[in-house]
């Protein structure tokens, strides 16, 4: 069992299983990942295509309920050209295990598909540049919640510039479309501030009751 169902059953809060949802793929929808994978493998919209090992386009269901977006490549993430793989994506990985849910049946992008130098934060010129790739990307999952994983995360999908306290806790709308969206503490934070993990499994228990 994972660590996360563990911290659930301890609080006492039942974890549930998502029914899977019918999604239709068809040939343009194919075709429109093929195409935007293409663009962001070759982009050189911002600077950051200079220091970049691989882009990180991003991993998972393409017809996912949870769609979860982080900030940016790590160093890892940039070896490897996939999402949250390094330690803070170990923790990741285990609050959506205690979802009841593996990596394959969410998915899982950044804001920014290459690493910024020594990890430092997005530049707002950086966001600007490579926000319709996220943008289109959210379009075609079409998920049903999404998880915004970390103060940069929160601020460029909510256009806000709350502290995270201020931030989590409910349910905002991202976009046009506002698809219901939910702010979570950033995981590298949780492995510096392990006493804040509870607040995070409150917030998904939101977001479960939410699509429940
Ligand atoms: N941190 C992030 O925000 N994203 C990653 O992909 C890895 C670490
Ligand atoms: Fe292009 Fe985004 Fe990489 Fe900048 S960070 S080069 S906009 S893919």
């Amino acid at each position: 069992m994972s660590i996360g169902l563990k911290l659930f059953q301890s609080l006492g809060i039942d974890t549930y299983q998502l029914r899977d949802k019918p999604k239709v793929l068809n040939q343009d929808h194919e075709n429109d990942w093929a195409s935007i994978e293409s663009k962001v493998a070759t982009c050189k919209k911002c600077s950051l295509h200079k220091g970049r090992n691989n882009t990180v386009f991003g991993d998972g269901n393409r017809s996912a309920d949870w769609f979860f977006v982080g900030e940016a490549p790590g160093k890892d993430e940039d070896l490897q050209g996939k999402p949250f793989v390094g330690r803070a994506g170990r923790l990741l990985t285990e609050v959506i295990f205690s979802l009841g849910l593996t990596r394959d049946e969410v998915f899982i992008a950044n804001i920014l598909k290459c690493r910024p130098p020594d990890n430092r934060d997005p530049k707002p010129g950086e966001v600007d540049q490579c926000f319709s790739y996220l943008e289109k990307q959210i379009d075609m999952v079409q998920p049903k919640i999404i998880i915004a994983v970390g103060k940069i995360a929160a601020h460029s999908l909510l256009g806000s510039d709350l502290p995270m306290g201020k931030l989590r806790g409910k349910i905002h709308g991202f976009g046009s479309n506002e698809v219901p969206t939910l702010v979570i503490y950033h995981p590298a934070y949780l492995l510096r501030s392990p006493s804040q993990k509870h607040k995070v499994w409150e917030d998904l228990q939101l977001a479960n009751d939410f699509l429940e």
